[in-house]
């Protein structure tokens, strides 16, 4: 088969050289965004009087053809055409004739890489923009129904202080806030548009970047012309910002998994979310979040895969970088999918809101409390939590919680204590005292909630 770039050469491509260097078996994902590139480049080259429009309208028309042709799934992409650009160049001159081989005047693959992986990405990002939105909307909706549901919050992994769920869950809330606003930030760099810079140095056409920058919605095009050919940047930002993303819905998986076993049975993953046991007929596994914490280590390792190919390349377009595409579109789908999952499996767990409260009831987690309350008597809060310490050892030993001990008990370890002690002990009241702006009071959480309803 003749190759595009055939004239230099006197021997046919080897035939695994040209497996081992085709990118069409996954850049063809690209081939929308290559088509718009294409036809916004060749109406720049007409309005810019370097083709005739003639030419112009009938590129454009056979390039619309093989986009519904590939929308149809028509068309067959050849190895032997190596990748996304020269099989539709091909596809276009099978299909106009030679005009067809006008369109690649004034660029080379180079620039039209890097513009049909920019168009690609700002398409994708709105997309995950959107499906971070269902996450939050599904953390706030469970937030809002658990306001009056107690459990225990942890460091450590050991009972800490009450809190609320809806806390618990509202943290995760911003964390997925603040991923929603690095994708939107992102896209500032995503809009730089790099067609026209040619294969590394411009063109000798008296082409118009503005123009074709406009055409395709970019806000900006790239000052320098080896800048934008060499720049995988905001591949990288998005590789970044999807491996943060991942390390949020990581940890929020391992809690449902945690949370839904035996041991705590704090909530319960709906039935459609979850997968059975081909031996053990009782099992209900959370193989969704368990998946979803699995998936991160691929994430990662795209974003280190595309970090080490970058790091020792000189300018300009070097082919390492076709590299740079399978790690990307393996991202998006993974953090597609994955949000996707997150936020149905979120609306639909159930809340065992007994055994949060039973969990809570039966440990020392009001502890603080007491410090606290001997710090307003007029202890300084060393010595109270000192007092505290040798109380907690004192039920341990005697297998009594805070609110079984009597008042004599308390006087015993200090004069301080009064009967409003038993006041403070209690779990709501420990959440509720907990009132400084951000804790986890109800009256905090709703006002957290008003604000996290105006960033959806
Ligand atoms: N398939 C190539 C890539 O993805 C397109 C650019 C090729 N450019 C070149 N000079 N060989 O990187």
């Amino acid at each position: 088969m003749s190759k595009l770039w055939g004239g230099r050469f006197t021997k046919q491509t080897n035939e695994l050289v040209e497996q081992f260097t085709a990118s069409i078996s996954f850049d063809q994902k690209l081939a929308l965004e290559d088509i718009e590139g294409s036809i916004a480049h060749v109406q720049m080259l007409g309005e810019c009087e370097i083709l005739p429009m003639d030419d112009v309208e009938l590129i454009k028309e056979g390039l619309k053809k093989i986009e519904t042709k590939i929308l149809n799934k028509e068309v067959q992409f050849s190895v032997s055409d190596e990748d996304i650009h020269m099989n539709i160049e091909k596809m276009l001159i099978d299909e106009i004739g030679p005009v067809g081989g006008k369109l690649h005047t004034g660029r080379s693959r180079n620039d039209q890489v890097a513009t049909d992986m920019h168009l690609y990405l700002k398409k994708q990002t709105y997309e995950l923009i959107d499906w971070v939105g269902h996450v939050q909307a599904s953390l706030l909706e469970q937030a809002k129904k658990n306001v009056d549901t107690i459990m225990p919050g942890y460091t450590h992994l050991q009972r800490a202080q009450p809190i609320l769920f809806s806390h618990h869950l509202l943290a995760y809330f911003w964390m997925f806030e603040r991923d929603k606003e690095r994708l939107k930030d992102s896209l500032k760099r995503i809009n730089w548009s790099p067609l026209g810079a040619g294969a590394l140095a411009g063109t000798t056409f008296p082409i118009n970047r503005n123009r074709s920058a406009e055409l395709l919605g970019f806000e900006t095009v790239y000052p320098n012309s080896l800048d934008a050919v060499s720049d995988r940047d905001f591949i990288l930002e998005f590789l970044s910002i999807a491996s943060i993303m991942m390390t949020h819905i990581s940890r929020i998986s391992e809690e449902l998994i945690i949370w839904s076993s035996q041991e705590f049975q704090f909530i319960e993953l709906d039935d459609s979310f979850c997968t059975g046991s081909s031996i053990m007929p009782q099992k209900k596994n959370p193989d969704v979040p368990e998946l979803l914490r699995g998936k991160t280590g691929r994430v990662y390792g795209n974003l280190i895969g595309l970090l080490t190919v970058l790091k020792g390349l000189p300018l300009a377009y070097n082919k390492d970088m076709q590299e740079d595409k399978e790690g990307m579109l393996d991202t998006v789908e993974t953090l597609n999918g994955s949000l996707r999952l997150l936020a149905p499996m979120i609306e639909t767990m159930t809340v065992n809101t007994e055994k949060m409260y039973a969990a809570v009831a039966t440990d020392y987690s009001n502890a603080t409390d007491i410090a606290d309350y001997l710090v307003t008597k007029g202890l300084p809060f060393r010595q109270a939590h000192e007092v505290i310490g040798k109380i907690v050892l004192y039920g341990i030993q005697h297998g009594k919680y805070l609110l079984d001990l009597s008042f004599e008990e308390y006087q015993s370890f200090s004069p301080l204590f009064e009967k409003d002690i038993f006041d403070v002990l209690h779990p709501t009241h420990v959440v509720e005292a907990r009132n400084s702006f951000g804790g986890t009071s109800k009256e905090q959480v709703q006002q957290q909630i008003v604000l996290a309803e105006k960033k959806l």
